[in-house]
C-alpha cells in the first residue's frame, strides 16, 4: 500500500496534476552493440543521485558530473564511498587482457552502475548514458531498466584537422576534441605542417616558425596571414586529448607539402630557392632534396622534439603528393640515386623509389624511439618499410594493397571520408553512412589489418572554425557510426531519428552544424 502510494505521488506534479517524468533511452550515436530493456522498475535520476567512483575514476566521475550539468543544470554529488540507492557507479576492471574499449551499463531501480574493462571503457560507457537523456530544463529522469554492453567495432577510429591552410587558436582545437570525444573517436590527427603554413615551433629549428608560419597573403587577398602553436601550448592540448582517452597523432607532412620550411631554411631545397610561404591553394614544384644531407639532419632535428611533445606510438609522416620533377634534374638527388644503386623499373621511377630511402629512413629514426610511423598511400610507390601504416586516401587500392603486403592500414577515403567536400552533392551524410569499410574479399587476418577509418579534414575553404564544424556536423555522427557499430547493428532511417536527439545536444554545446 505504501509503496502504491510513494509510486502515486512520485507521479503527481508540484499542482497535483499527473505529469510524466521525461524518459532517456539509449537510442544513441553510435548505437551500442546490445540494448536488452526490461520491464522492472526504472531508475529515476534526481538532483539527489550520486556519483560513486572507483579510485583511479576521478576524472571519469567529473566528467560525468559536468555532463549531466551541462543538459539539465544540475550538479551531482561525487563520492568514493559505495551507496546503495540513487546511484551511478563507475568502476574499471583493468582487465588487459580484455578489450580495453569494452563496457557495459547496467539500469535496474535503484543505481545504473557503468562497469568498464578500463578507465576508457567507463569514459565510452558515460558517453552513452550521456547522449542517452532526455535534454530538457528538468534533470528528473526516468531510466529504463536493462542492461547495454557495448565495445567498438575498430580500435582506430580517427578525425583529422589541417592547420595549415587554415589556423585554429588552441581554445578551438579543444572543443574539436570535445567533439571528437562525443562521437567516440579516439585519435586526433592534427596535420600541423604544409606549403601554406609550418604552425609548430622546433627550438632547434626556430625559422620554423618565425618565417614559415606566415605566408604573405592568400590567393592575392594581400593580407597576411600568420599563426603557430607554442610547445606549451602543445603540450596543454596533448594532455587535454589524453584526459579524454583520445591521442593525437601529429604530422609533419614530408617530403612534399614543405615550402614553409623552404622558404624557412632554403638550404635543404634543390634549387637553393629563394622560396616563400605558398600563397595560393595546390602545391609548387618544391620540395626536400633528397641528396642532401642537410636534409636528413632537418628531420632528425624536428622529429626528435615532435617524439618528445607527443607521446603518441603513430607518428605520421605525409608522404602525399610529391612532386618530383626537381629531384629529376637535382644533381645531389641523382648522386644520391647512384650512391644507392636505385634502379626504376617497370613500376616505379627511381625518383619515387628515393622518396621510399627518406621514408624508409625516418621510420627507422622514429622505430629507435620506440615509434611507428603512418604515411599517406603514396608511399606504398617506392616499397614500405618493414612497419609502416599505410592511409589510404586515393581510394581503397592503398589499403587493399598494404594489407596484401602484410601491413596495417587506415581508411580514409575521398568518396566518404573527406569532409571538405560539399555535403549536398559530392559526400551527403547518407553516402558517408553507406561506406563498407572491410572489402568482402577479405578473410580474417586481412581484416585484422584494417586498423579503422578516419575522417579528413582540409581546411583551404574553411577560413573559420564555425565552418570547420559545419563541415564536420553531422557527418561526423555518421562516420562515427561505421567506426564504432556492428554493420548487423545499423540502419539509416534509424539513425536519422537518433540524430534528432543527437543535434539537440549540438545545439546545446553551441556547435554549429549542416541542417
Ligand atoms: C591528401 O589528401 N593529400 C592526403
Ligand atoms: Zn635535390
Amino acid at each position: 500500500m505504501k509503496k502504491i502510494f510513494i509510486a502515486i505521488i512520485s507521479f503527481l506534479g508540484i499542482n497535483g496534476t499527473f505529469a510524466a517524468i521525461p524518459k532517456a533511452d539509449f537510442n544513441v550515436i553510435p548505437i551500442p552493440q546490445k540494448i536488452e530493456l526490461s520491464s522492472s522498475t526504472p531508475f529515476i535520476l534526481n538532483n539527489k543521485t550520486k556519483i560513486y567512483y572507483q579510485k583511479g575514476l576521478e576524472r571519469n566521475a567529473a566528467f560525468l558530473q559536468h555532463y549531466i550539468e551541462d543538459i539539465c543544470g544540475i550538479n551531482l554529488k561525487l563520492t568514493k564511498i559505495p551507496q546503495r540507492n540513487n546511484v551511478i557507479s563507475l568502476i574499471a576492471e583493468n582487465n588487459a587482457a580484455a578489450n580495453a574499449e569494452k563496457y557495459t551499463l547496467i539500469v535496474n531501480k535503484k543505481r545504473i552502475h557503468i562497469t568498464g574493462n578500463s578507465p576508457e571503457g567507463v569514459f565510452y560507457g558515460i558517453q552513452t548514458l550521456r547522449k542517452s537523456l532526455p535534454i530538457l530544463q528538468t534533470c528528473e529522469v526516468e531510466i529504463p531498466a536493462g542492461k547495454v554492453e557495448d565495445s567498438p567495432r575498430f580500435s582506430y577510429r580517427g578525425v583529422h584537422l589541417d592547420v595549415s591552410r587554415h589556423f585554429f587558436p588552441a581554445d578551438s582545437i579543444k572543443k574539436y576534441i570535445d567533439i571528437i570525444a562525443l562521437h567516440n573517436g579516439n585519435y586526433f590527427h592534427w596535420h600541423l605542417t604544409d606549403d601554406q603554413g609550418w604552425r609548430i615551433e622546433i627550438k632547434s629549428r626556430p625559422k620554423l616558425t618565425s618565417i614559415g608560419s606566415c605566408r604573405a597573403q592568400t590567393n592575392g587577398d594581400g593580407k597576411q596571414y600568420c599563426g603557430f602553436y607554442t610547445q606549451n601550448e602543445i603540450r596543454d592540448i596533448v594532455k587535454y586529448a589524453q584526459d579524454r582517452y583520445i591521442t593525437i597523432i601529429p604530422e609533419i607532412d614530408v617530403p612534399g607539402h614543405t615550402t614553409a620550411a623552404l622558404a624557412s631554411y632554403p638550404e635543404l631545397g634543390c634549387t637553393g630557392g629563394p622560396y616563400k610561404v605558398w600563397e595560393v591553394w595546390g602545391g609548387p614544384a618544391d620540395v626536400l632534396c633528397a641528396g642532401n644531407s642537410e636534409t636528413m639532419n632537418f628531420l632528425h632535428d624536428v622529429f626528435s622534439e615532435i617524439v618528445d611533445l607527443f607521446p603518441s606510438k603513430y607518428i605520421h609522416i605525409g608522404g602525399d603528393e610529391c612532386p618530383k620533377e626537381r629531384w629529376k634534374v637535382c644533381p645531389k638527388c641523382q648522386a644520391k640515386i647512384k650512391e644507392l644503386r636505385i634502379v626504376a623499373d617497370s613500376t616505379h621511377s627511381a625518383e619515387q623509389k628515393l622518396q621510399s630511402y627518406i621514408m624508409v629512413s625516418v621510420e627507422n629514426f622514429l622505430a629507435k624511439k620506440g615509434r611507428r610511423v603512418i604515411g599517406w598511400d603514396e608511399i606504398l610507390e617506392g616499397g614500405l618499410g618493414p612497419d609502416a601504416i599505410v592511409h589510404s586516401w586515393r581510394g581503397m587500392e592503398g589499403a587493399v594493397e598494404a594489407v596484401h603486403q602484410g601491413h596495417d592500414a587506415i581508411l580514409s577515403p575521398t568518396s566518404h571520408c573527406y569532409f571538405d567536400y560539399d555535403q549536398e552533392e559530392r559526400t551527403p551524410i547518407d553516402k558517408v553512412y553507406s561506406f563498407q569499410p572491410v572489402p568482402e574479399e577479405f578473410d580474417s587476418t586481412e581484416v585484422s589489418h584494417i586498423l579503422g577509418v578516419q575522417a579528413n579534414v582540409w581546411t583551404e575553404y574553411m577560413p573559420t572554425f564555425e565552418r570547420v564544424q559545419y563541415m564536420l556536423l553531422p557527418r561526423l555522427a555518421a562516420l562515427s557510426e561505421v567506426q564504432w557499430s556492428e554493420p548487423e547493428r545499423m540502419n539509416y532511417t534509424d539513425f536519422l531519428h537518433r540524430l534528432t536527439h543527437l543535434s539537440q545536444l549540438y545545439d546545446k554545446y553551441g556547435y554549429n552544424y549542416a541542417k
